[in-house]
């Protein structure tokens, strides 16, 4: 695990795009593993600019997102596929028929999540995987509990995480409940993994996913064992570590 420190959330984001945009730049049909929250959003904005400056090429590309929440349509502005289409897909030239997002709607969820492991397995398999991660370390939403998830699954969200994600809804009645997330197992298949925090509230779980035990009450902690994963923060998220130092 590498840890890269910026001043601030502007610098992080430059960097972490120019990551993406040298991967997707030496191999254009890059399977590029995605996330949603307010963290990747200024990462995002750097790759479109970096499009529409005409420094890079999605025509190629494929997506694959985490996670989705049960219950919400892709046209729903609280979606993650809504999420994904506002801040990138409908910003670049991707085909959108090469980005995946899991269904939140399906009927069957467990045969959406089989379906779903499949579209990563017949694609090869992930590039380079963004995370974000969350206040209690869940990654996608692979809640703390007593073992790590390997497939794409159906997942109770925990009340730190409903709580978390309050922000985004109007009554608390209107938070999504469950969602379907990736597995830990796919991905820590992904070739390079990229996790990003930034501000105060995140300084103590980065601690804990880089120096704490692997465990899955901490599902980020899997990280240390993964052969190529980049832990971009900035200042404040670093400031736990720092005072340790
Ligand atoms: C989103 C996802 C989540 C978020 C995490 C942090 O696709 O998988 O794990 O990355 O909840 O969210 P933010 O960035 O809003 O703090």
């Amino acid at each position: 695990m590498k840890l890269i420190v910026s001043k601030d959330y502007a610098e992080m984001c430059q960097k972490v795009a120019r990551l993406f945009a040298a991967q997707i730049t030496l191999k254009p049909a890059s399977v590029l593993g995605l996330a949603t929250g307010s963290t990747p959003v200024g990462m995002y904005a750097e790759l479109v600019t970096k499009y529409k400056e005409g420094r890079l090429d999605f025509s190629a590309v494929r997506t694959v997102n985490l996670d989705e929440y049960v219950g919400l349509t892709g046209d729903n502005d609280q979606s993650y596929r809504y999420f994904m289409n506002h801040n990138l897909f409908d910003l670049v030239n991707i085909d959108k028929a090469n980005t995946h997002v899991p269904n939140g709607m399906a009927a069957d969820p467990a045969a959406e999540c089989a379906a779903y492991d499949q579209v990563v397995e017949s694609m090869g398999g992930v590039d380079i995987q963004l995370l974000g991660i969350g206040n209690n370390g869940h990654i996608g939403f692979n809640e703390p509990c007593g073992h790590f998830p390997v497939d794409t699954h159906l997942v109770d969200l925990t009340e730190s995480t409903i709580t978390a994600n309050a922000r985004f809804f109007a009554t608390m009645d209107e938070v999504p409940r469950q969602a379907l997330t990736m597995g830990i197992g796919t991905i820590m298949k992904a070739k390079k993994v990229v996790l990003m925090a930034s501000g105060k509230a995140k300084a103590q779980i980065i601690r804990d996913t880089m120096f704490g035990p692997v465990t899955p009450n901490v599902p980020a902690s899997v990280l240390q064992l993964h052969p190529d994963a980049l832990v971009f923060v900035d200042e404040e998220a670093y400031s736990v570590i720092a005072a340790e130092k």
